[in-house]
């Protein structure tokens, strides 16, 4: 049976802790835009050298080449079993209008939008903690605080797309991992 799920929420709010998990106990298929691009970054691919500077300052890659990367995934699952999490996508509402034409064009439906509701300084703490241990390159706190900016004005908007559609459910994101799982195994259909 289709699902087609979304997390949305700033960065640091859990989106790729807590898609792992969920992805495993529900049969998905993650597509996080931003492990694809950081992938085509090193592998050293045309796209990845053309997304890098735009990574590094923590603005947006352009809807054009991130629809298409979507799209390529979605065309080449099995029909009748399309079990997706998208993970940091859409992110700006012309991709969110493109995803509902793929959906149309692809007959599927969205299952639910899961936003992880998170405060800044708590996101902009566990970013610089996980600078220490990963060193993303986007995790520093000129970039994060861009980040955070990015995602106010250009992604926050999609809350409203959503709500407006019924397809919502807001999941407070404070607490441990569990405790976060727990609640939006609560709010996804069983
Ligand atoms: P992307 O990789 O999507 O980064 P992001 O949205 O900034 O998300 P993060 O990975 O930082 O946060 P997350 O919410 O997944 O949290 P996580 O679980 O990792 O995008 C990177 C860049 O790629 C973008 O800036 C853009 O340039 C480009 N890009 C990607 N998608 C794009 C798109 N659709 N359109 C255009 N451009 C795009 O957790 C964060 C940390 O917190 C971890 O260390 C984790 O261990 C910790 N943590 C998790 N949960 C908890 C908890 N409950 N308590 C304490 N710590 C926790």
């Amino acid at each position: 049976m289709n699902e087609i799920l979304i997390f949305l929420g700033p960065p640091g709010a859990g989106k790729g802790t807590q898609a792992k998990q969920l992805c495993e106990d529900r049969n998905l298929v993650q597509i996080s835009t931003g492990d694809m691009l950081r992938s085509h970054r090193s592998r050293g691919t045309e796209l990845g050298k053309q997304a890098q500077a735009i990574m590094d300052r923590g603005e947006l890659v352009s809807d054009d080449i991130i629809v298409g990367m979507v799209r390529d995934e979605i065309t080449s699952m099995e029909a009748g079993n399309t079990r997706v999490l998208f993970d940091g996508f859409p992110r700006t509402t012309a991709q969110a209008e493109a995803l509902d034409q793929l959906l149309v064009d692809s007959s599927l439906s969205l299952t639910a939008t899961v936003l992880l509701d998170v405060e800044e300084e708590e996101l902009v703490q566990r970013l610089l903690k996980r600078a220490e241990i990963e060193g993303r390159a986007d995790d520093n706190e000129e970039t994060i605080r861009n980040r955070m900016k990015v995602y106010n004005t250009q992604t926050a908007p999609l809350i409203a797309f959503y709500e407006e559609k019924g397809m919502l459910k807001r999941v407070a994101g404070l607490g441990s991992v569990e405790e976060v799982y727990g609640r939006i195994s609560e709010v996804l259909p069983k």
